[in-house]
């Protein structure tokens, strides 16, 4: 049996346990994947000053996220097809979440539907909905999400257009896995995973099927798919979109200080500093170098979230340092749920607290609210001079 100590065990274990399709579908960012990598590598280049002889006794991680109180300063980011990664995903991710005491954000793009989710958890989550054509569709999702109790919308406005991930195209990812030579053989050897997939009902995109106009099968999905975003998005259809929900409303996929000042005049209560874990754009900043200057511009008027190459606490504690309220893994929790289910996603929770805590503690801090960017050590150059 492994001993688990990091993400990296987690992720092994996934890659062992879960068919090809899924574990890519996950594991790859678009085109080069250069934005996927510096995600990651660009992280390293900052680093952590070691402090000695201050009071590190009595540690507190929990922090305030959108008025609530939390465990750590870090919430699920939503993952679309979580329930493919491992029988009925998003349920065990969101319980997983519930009992560590941190936020579980459901994808719109969940095998698990949001009311299902509603039904196997005690305390209210976050819904995340794509900017789609179809208004009718988008007021009863958002209606949907009001009747199940979700406490927060988070709009993502990074997928106007798909990035393209060349494995998705060439392993032809679909949900159901369409039963080809290849996706068969690559089933019996993941035995685990296909005889969780044989004991539950949950096998399609719960929020759509049924929901949508004219889809009640996945043939007629993937046409409604290809044609349901809203090409068209602009910041007055983002204003539309946040005066549906009366509760706090957070935009996830902001680059850029001017879209975050324009989140800001929207009336968004957060936004999160996001590139899709390096899935849109290829090419653009990795998310750590393009907080700074975000934090400069908005950090002092509204609640900066972060997401993208958080591998560990101690990239969690560097994001914190630089302003950010909170921070969203995906990748990190998906490699847990992929390999153990409800276990592996708090395995990956508890990974990631233990670094956060001791890293703060170890650069001489006890409260994560006290932690501030004196604990970095921040190269000169860090956000690039571009022209
Ligand atoms: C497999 C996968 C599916 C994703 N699906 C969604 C989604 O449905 N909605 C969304 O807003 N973001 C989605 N994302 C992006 C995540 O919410 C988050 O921004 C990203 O995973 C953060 O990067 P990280 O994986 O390096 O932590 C997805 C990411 C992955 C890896």
């Amino acid at each position: 049996m492994t001993v688990i100590t990091e993400i990296e065990d987690l992720r092994r274990i996934y890659k062992r346990r879960v068919p090809k399709m899924f574990y890519d579908y996950a594991e790859t960012g678009s085109w080069t994947q250069q934005t996927f990598r510096e995600n990651t590598t660009d992280f390293a280049k900052i680093r952590l000053r070691q402090r000695i002889a201050k009071d590190m006794a009595g540690r507190s991680t929990r922090c305030r996220m959108l008025g609530e109180e939390w465990a750590m300063p870090v919430a699920l980011a939503p993952v679309g097809l979580c329930g493919m990664q491992h029988a009925d995903g998003e349920i065990k991710a969101a319980r997983a979440a519930e009992k560590f005491g941190v936020p579980f954000t459901l994808s719109t793009m969940s095998i698990c539907s949001i009311e299902d989710v509603a039904e196997h958890t005690e305390k209210p989550f976050w819904f995340q909905v794509y900017t789609l054509k179809d208004d009718d569709f988008m007021r009863r999702l958002i209606a949907r999400a009001k009747d199940a109790k979700c406490s927060a919308i988070v709009i993502t406005v990074d997928l106007q257009v798909m990035g393209q991930r060349h494995k998705d195209l060439k392993n032809g990812l679909s949900a159901p896995p369409k039963p080809t030579p290849a996706a068969i053989l690559d089933v019996m050897t993941k035995w685990r995973w296909a005889l969780g997939m044989a004991q539950t009902k949950r096998r399609f995109f719960g929020n759509i099927v049924g929901h949508a106009k004219g889809v009640s099968n996945a043939a007629s999905l993937s046409s409604w798919t290809a044609e349901a975003f809203d090409q068209s998005l602009d910041w007055e259809r983002i204003k539309e979109l946040r005066d549906m929900w009366d509760g706090p409303v957070i935009l996830k996929g902001i680059l850029d200080a001017e879209d975050a000042k324009q989140a800001l005049n929207v009336g968004a209560d957060a936004i999160v500093v996001s590139n899709h874990g390096g899935r849109q754009l290829d090419g653009a900043l990795s998310s750590i170098r393009a907080l700074p200057s975000i934090m400069d511009a908005v950090g002092d008027k509204m609640e900066v979230h972060f997401d993208s190459g958080i591998r560990s606490g101690q990239d969690v504690l560097k994001a914190r340092a630089l302003g950010a309220t909170g921070t969203m893994i995906g990748r990190a929790f998906v490699y847990g749920l992929g390999a153990m289910g409800e276990e592996g996603v708090t395995k990956a929770l508890e990974v990631i607290h233990k670094e956060l805590d001791t890293s703060m503690a170890l650069c001489g801090k006890r409260d994560i609210n006290d932690v501030d960017r004196d604990i970095l050590l921040v190269p000169e150059d860090f956000e690039g001079r571009w022209a």
